[in-house]
C-alpha cells in the first residue's frame, strides 16, 4: 500500500542539512540511494537533485516507520519526517556534504515503489558504469546519476550565462522557423513532408543562418537565439544530427567587433568554472595553424609542433620522398619526446593509426640516450653518447638521418615520427598523431583552458571528385577585402577558376582546447558579391534564385555590412564539465548511428499516415 502525499511539504532537500540545523524537525522527499538493515535500526541514503542525505530509523523511537523501512528498495520514493541529530563520534563523513549529521526518523511515507533498475546507478569512476546502450534505453534512470544532474545543471547554468551576457549588450533574442526551407551548412537536410501542400517538404535548419542575416535586413541591429539546428552528417564524438547553438548576428561589424564578442561571451560563461579566459585570445591564420599543427583546431595544451623536412630531403633519392616532393607534397614530422623507447608493437600501432588519416606509413628516428654515436653525420644536439636508430637508415643513410633529427631539433631519448604525402594527408596524419600521443602519454595539463581564435579560413573547399568548388564556411560568407579581386578574377575568368583555392574569407573559429567551440563570419552584404559566390560554387543563375531568390530579393532593399557566429552549446559544456563524449551534456541525446533507444526512433509510422502525405515506401 502506497501513502498519499497529501498536504505534506518537504522543508529542505538532501544536500542541505548541516550541523546548525540540529535540533529541527525536517521533512525530505527523495529516492532510496542505499539501505544498510541492522536489525533494530536501518540506515537509508535519501538522493535527491541536490545530494544525499543519512536517514536513521530506529524500532524504539518509529515503530511502524522502522516497519515500512524494512520493506523499501532502491529506487523508492519516499517522504521522511524527524530531527536532525549530529553523528555518532567517528560516524561523520566526509564525502558527504551533509555527513555531520543524520536525520532521525519518526516517520515515513512509502510515495512509490520501483523496479530493480536494469543497471546500478550508484557505482564509483565511470569505467564500472552499465554500457551506454543500456543506459540510453533507461535515459530517464541514467540522467538520476549526480555526474549527468551535474552536466545537465551547467548546460542550463551556461546558456542562462549566455542569455545574461547578450542581453546586456543589446542583443535582441529572436526565435527563428524549425519549418523551414533547406539552409546550407554543408551536410544533408533532414526534411518534412507537408500534408497540405502534397508532395512538398519543409527542411529543418542546418543553423538559422539566413534568417539571422534577414534579421540584420530588418533592421534588429543585434540578434541572438539559443537555436536548434539539424544536420544529418557523419557523427563523431562531438557531433550530434540534433544540437543546439548560441547563434549571433550584429549589424556593421568587422572581424575584430565579433572576436570581442566571442571572448566576452566565452569569458563570461567559463566563469561558472571559475577558469578566467583572457580578455583578449591569442590570433592564429589559418594557414599558421595548419602549418604548425596541421589542424584548424590545434589544442595548444601542449607543444608537439609539426616540423617541416621538405628542405632537408629535396636531394633524396628514396623514391617515395622523391616522389612526394616531386608532385608538390611535404614531409613533415613530429617529435615525441622522451619517447625513444618505444617498442616496434607501439610503433606499429602509431602506424596504423596516421593510415586512417590517408598517410602510406609513418617512418621514425629513435635518439636513444647514453651510449656513444654509432651512426656518423651531424649529432643532434648536444650529440655526445647519443645512439640514432631509424626505419629510414638503410634507404637514407647514417648522415641524412642526423640532418633531420638536428632539423627537427630532437635530444637524446626523442622519438621523430615522420609522414609524407600530399599536404592535406600530412597535416591531417600529423595534426591528429600529435594530439594521440599527448593523450597516450598523458602530456595533456586537465586544468589548462588554452583558447584561440583561428582567422583568414580559405573561401572554397575543393573536391577532388568532382573537380568543383564548395564554400568552406557557407555561401554567405564574404572573401577577404584583400582577396577581392583575385575572387572576381577567379569566377569571372574561366581559365583562372583554380584560383579560388587561394581566395581566403571572413571566416573564423573559436577554438578551446582543441574543440572548435564557435564558427562564424562577415556576411556578403552585396548582391553582385552574392551572385557572384553562387556562380563560384557552381549554382546557376536559374538555380541561385530557385533555392535562394527570397533572399537575393532582400539583398537589394539596403542590407547593412553584417557579421556573426554560433557557438555550439554542446561542446563548450563538454570542455566546462570535462567530458570527451557529447552525450554526457544532452538529456536525451542520440546514437552514434542517430538513434533515440528510449523512444525507439526513427520508427514506422502507419500507412494513412503516409497515404495523408502522398508518400509510398519502397521495399
Ligand atoms: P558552424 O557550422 O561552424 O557554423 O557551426 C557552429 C558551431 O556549432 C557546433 N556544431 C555542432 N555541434 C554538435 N554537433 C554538430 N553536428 C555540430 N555542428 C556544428 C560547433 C560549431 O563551431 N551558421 C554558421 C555560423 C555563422 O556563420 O554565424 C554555422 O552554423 O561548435
Amino acid at each position: 500500500m502506497l501513502d498519499v502525499l497529501g498536504t505534506l511539504e518537504r522543508t529542505h532537500t538532501c544536500g542541505e542539512l548541516r550541523e546548525t540545523h540540529v535540533g529541527e524537525q525536517v521533512v525530505l522527499m527523495g529516492w532510496v540511494a542505499k539501505k544498510r538493515d541492522f536489525g533494530v535500526f536501518t540506515f537509508i541514503d535519501l538522493r535527491d537533485r541536490e545530494g544525499v542525505t543519512q536517514i536513521v530509523v530506529r524500532e524504539e523511537d518509529a515503530g511502524e516507520a522502522h516497519a515500512k523501512a524494512k520493506n523499501l528498495r532502491g529506487e523508492f520514493v519516499i517522504a521522511v519526517k524527524g530531527e536532525v541529530v549530529s553523528r555518532d563520534e567517528g560516524t561523520h563523513n566526509s564525502k558527504l556534504a551533509t555527513g555531520d549529521i543524520e536525520v532521525k526518523v519518526s516517520e515515513i511515507l512509502i510515495l512509490n515503489d520501483a523496479k530493480v533498475p536494469p543497471f546500478q546507478l550508484e557505482v564509483a569512476g565511470s569505467e564500472n558504469l552499465a554500457a551506454e546502450d543500456t543506459r540510453l534505453k533507461y535515459r530517464y534512470l541514467d540522467l538520476r546519476r549526480p555526474q549527468l544532474q551535474h552536466n545537465i545543471r551547467m548546460r542550463a547554468k551556461a546558456v542562462a550565462k549566455i542569455r545574461e551576457y547578450f542581453d546586456n549588450r543589446g542583443f535582441i533574442e529572436i526565435e527563428t522557423p524549425i519549418l523551414l526551407k533547406s539552409t546550407p551548412e554543408g551536410a544533408r537536410d533532414f526534411i518534412v513532408p507537408s500534408r497540405i501542400h502534397t508532395g512538398k517538404f519543409f527542411a529543418l535548419p542546418q543553423s538559422p543562418q539566413i534568417l539571422k542575416q534577414l534579421t540584420m535586413i530588418a533592421g534588429m541591429d543585434r540578434y541572438y537565439q539559443i537555436a536548434r539546428c539539424f544536420r544529418d552528417e557523419d557523427l563523431r564524438a562531438d557531433r550530434q544530427p540534433e544540437f543546439t547553438q548560441l547563434d549571433m548576428e550584429m549589424s556593421f561589424a568587422n572581424q575584430e567587433m565579433a572576436y570581442r564578442e566571442i571572448e566576452g561571451m566565452f569569458g563570461h560563461v567559463f566563469k561558472l568554472i571559475g577558469v578566467d579566459l583572457p580578455a583578449q585570445w591569442p590570433r592564429m591564420t589559418y594557414a599558421e595553424a595548419m602549418r604548425r599543427y596541421g589542424s584548424d583546431k590545434p589544442d595548444l595544451r601542449f607543444e608537439m609542433e609539426l616540423v617541416d623536412l621538405s628542405d632537408s630531403l629535396r636531394d633524396t633519392d628514396f623514391a617515395p620522398f622523391a616522389d612526394t616532393l616531386g608532385k608538390g607534397g611535404e614531409i613533415k614530422c613530429i617529435v615525441a619526446k622522451g619517447k625513444a623507447d618505444y617498442s616496434r608493437k607501439q610503433l606499429d600501432d602509431l602506424q596504423d593509426f596516421v593510415k586512417r588519416y590517408g598517410a602510406g606509413a609513418l617512418a621514425w628516428i629513435k635518439i636513444a640516450p647514453g651510449s656513444p654515436p654509432v651512426l656518423g653525420g651531424v649529432a643532434p644536439a648536444e650529440g655526445d653518447g647519443v645512439v640514432i636508430t631509424s626505419s629510414l637508415a638503410k634507404v637514407l643513410g647514417e648522415a641524412k638521418i642526423s640532418q633531420l633529427a638536428k632539423t627537427a631539433a630532437a635530444e637524446s631519448g626523442d622519438l621523430v615520427l615522420i609522414v609524407a604525402g600530399r599536404k592535406s594527408v600530412v597535416a591531417a596524419a600529423l595534426g591528429a598523431l600529435r594530439v594521440e600521443v599527448a593523450k597516450r602519454e598523458e602530456l595533456i595539463d586537465r586544468t589548462a583552458y588554452k583558447p584561440l581564435i583561428v582567422t583568414e579560413f580559405p573561401m572554397f573547399e575543393h573536391d577532388e571528385d568532382s573537380d568543383s568548388y564548395t564554400a568552406a564556411h557557407h555561401p554567405f560568407t564574404s572573401p577577404m577585402d584583400e582577396d577581392l579581386e583575385l575572387f572576381k578574377t577567379a569566377v569571372n575568368d574561366d581559365s583562372q577558376h583554380t584560383l579560388l583555392g587561394q581566395v581566403r574569407a571572413k571566416a573564423y573559429d573559436a577554438v578551446i582546447n582543441g574543440y572548435e567551440c564557435a564558427g562564424g563570419s562577415i556576411r556578403i552584404h552585396q548582391k553582385e558579391i552574392q551572385a557572384l559566390n553562387f556562380k563560384a560554387l557552381g549554382l546557376s543563375p536559374e538555380k541561385a534564385r530557385e533555392r535562394f531568390g527570397f533572399f537575393l530579393d532582400a539583398l537589394e532593399y539596403g542590407t547593412p555590412p553584417h557579421g556573426g557566429f554560433a557557438a555550439g552549446i554542446e561542446r563548450t559544456c563538454m570542455i566546462l564539465v570535462g567530458t570527451e563524449n557529447i552525450r554526457d551534456v544532452m538529456a536525451f541525446p542520440k546514437t552514434a548511428s542517430a538513434q533515440d533507444l528510449m523512444m525507439d526512433s526513427p520508427g514506422d509510422v502507419d500507412a494513412s499516415q503516409l497515404g495523408e502525405l502522398g508518400i509510398k515506401i519502397e521495399d
